[in-house]
This record gives structure tokens, sequence and C-alpha cells, in this order.
């Protein structure tokens, strides 16, 4: 599969998603965000993908930011449409069935560290640095930074960074759970690449509902959380796998999925 912004290519039953516009450190321009949503979906709509993970090309960036030059010009009504269209693609991956992680190779800087936000986890590598520079530029982030960042750092955090627009480290990521691993630089993808295989070996039934349960549930009150958590767990009592996963352990062997 071919794209103009972004490399897509499917290694050990893992879709790799490589924003690849590295000369601009990967910026989000709307072509890319089109690009990411094309190769999302080609991801979603394969059964030999398990998992996907999103990086960007070079050692340099993950993704240094929406595009600037494309935001120079808009006004209300343009800006309002720019913000709904990427918060809608990060609302896809932040959804998506299989899990994606984020494997972040250096600078995720505004849209950049919203796209890693928005990915179930995130792996850098220790040079990477994150960060919400908008008000360096007069604008907020428009990607669901104001939201999903204090969700995962809490409020005082978030809004030290939101409001500073101060870079921090792969190591102040970690200790915050921004990142869920730090690798070596050069390594992001490789550290990615262990953690997807481990859920890819899972039943992908149990690993979508859990997904679900998390991204949906934790924005009900608790009771409704875990009324959507009992019924995905009954559809789970339902399925193949279910009754594979139980009866191998009974057995004392390993249990092979099939996603039904
Ligand atoms: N949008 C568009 N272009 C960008 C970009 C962005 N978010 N981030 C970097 N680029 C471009 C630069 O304009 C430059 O292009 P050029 O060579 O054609 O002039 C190229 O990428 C390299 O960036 P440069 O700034 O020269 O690299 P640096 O090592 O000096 O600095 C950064 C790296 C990340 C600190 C700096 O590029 C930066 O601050 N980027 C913007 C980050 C940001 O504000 N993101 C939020 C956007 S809403």
């Amino acid at each position: 599969m071919e794209f103009k912004n972004v490399l897509y290519e499917i290694r050990d039953g893992i879709a790799v998603v490589t924003v690849n516009r590295p000369d601009k450190l990967n910026a989000l321009s709307r072509a890319t965000l089109e690009d990411i949503a094309s190769a999302m979906d080609a991801a979603e709509g394969a059964d030999e993908v398990g998992a996907v993970i999103i990086t960007g090309r070079g050692e340099k960036a993950f993704v240094a930011g929406a595009d600037i030059s494309e935001i120079n010009t808009l006004d209300a009504q343009s800006g309002r449409e720019f913000a709904q269209f990427g918060q809608g693609l990060f609302r896809c991956i932040e959804t998506f069935p299989k899990p994606v992680i984020a494997a972040v190779n250096g600078f995720a800087l505004g849209g950049g560290c919203e796209l890693a936000m928005a990915c179930h986890m995130r792996v850098a590598s220790d040079n990477a640095k994150f960060g919400q520079p908008e008000v360096n530029l007069g604008i907020i982030p428009g990607y669901g930074g104001t939201q999903r960042l204090p969700r995962l750092v809490g409020k005082g955090v978030a809004l030290e960074l939101l409001l500073t627009g101060d870079m921090i480290t792969a190591a102040r990521a970690y200790d915050l759970g921004l990142v869920n691993a730090v690798a070596a630089p050069g390594q992001a993808v490789a550290k990615a690449m262990e953690i997807a295989a481990k859920v890819v070996a899972k039943g992908p039934l149990a690993v979508r509902g859990c997904i679900e349960a998390v991204q949906t549930g934790l924005d009900m009150p608790l009771e409704e959380g875990c009324y959507l958590e009992a019924t995905l767990f009954g559809l789970c009592c339902a399925s193949e796998d279910m009754r594979e996963g139980t009866k191998a352990f009974m057995e004392k062997r390993k249990a092979e999925f099939k996603g039904r």
C-alpha cells in the first residue's frame, strides 16, 4: 500500500505506519492526516494485522506538530473545522479495535504529542521530547491535547506543560505515566514491536473488549462504565476464544485463539 506522506508495511502481523515528512520533522499537514486515516483503514480491514505501531521517519522527530504553515491563514470557522478534522481521526485511533502503540522516536510536540496520546500505549526512545508548545504560537492545542493530557498526567502537570509550552524528556514522561516504556535511541519501534507481539498473542476479542471498556467506559459514571464492562464480559463469554482460553488453562497448554 502506497501513500505520499506515510509509509505502511506489515511486519509479523503488526502494521507499522511511519509518518514520512522528515524534512518538515513529520509535521501533520492535512494531507498527512488523510494518509494516516487511510493507513488505519487498511490496518483495520486486514485480517492478518493484529496491532498497529505509529512512528515518525528519521531519528529526530516523531511528529513536530500540526503543520504550522497551514495554521497561519485559519479563521474562526476554518480553525474549528481544522481542529475537528484532527480530533475525528485521533478519536478513531483511540477507539481503534486493535491495539495502537506510538513509537516516539524524537520530538512529539503539539499535534505529535496529541497523536501519541490518542494511541493506546506509548514507547519513547530516550532522546524523545514531549510538549504542547502551542501557546508559543498564540493558540491552544486543537487535537485533544487539553483533554487527554490532564487525563494521562493529572491537571496540575498538564496545566504546567500547556501554559509554559516547555518540552519534557522521555525520562520525565515515563515518571509521569505519559509513556509506558523508554528504549535506547533508535529502538522505540523495536520495543513497541515487542509489546505489540505480546498483545497479538492474546484473544483478539478480549483485547478489543479491554480497549472499548477503557476508552468508552472511562468517560461514563462508574456505574455505567461497570454496566458496559459486564456487557462486554458477556460478549466474551459467548466467544469460541473464551472456551479455548479457559480449556487451555485447565489442560495446561497454550491457548490457540481464533478471534471468534
Ligand atoms: N510545522 C511545519 N513545519 C515544521 C514544523 C511544524 N510543526 N516543525 C518543524 N518544521 C519544519 C521547519 O520549518 C523546518 O523547515 P525548513 O527546513 O523548510 O525551514 C524543518 O521542519 C526543520 O525544523 P527546524 O526548526 O529547522 O529544526 P530545529 O532542530 O531547529 O528545531 C523544533 C526543532 C522541533 C524545536 C522546531 O522545529 C519547532 O519548534 N517546531 C515547531 C513545534 C511546534 O510548535 N509544534 C506545534 C505546532 S501546533
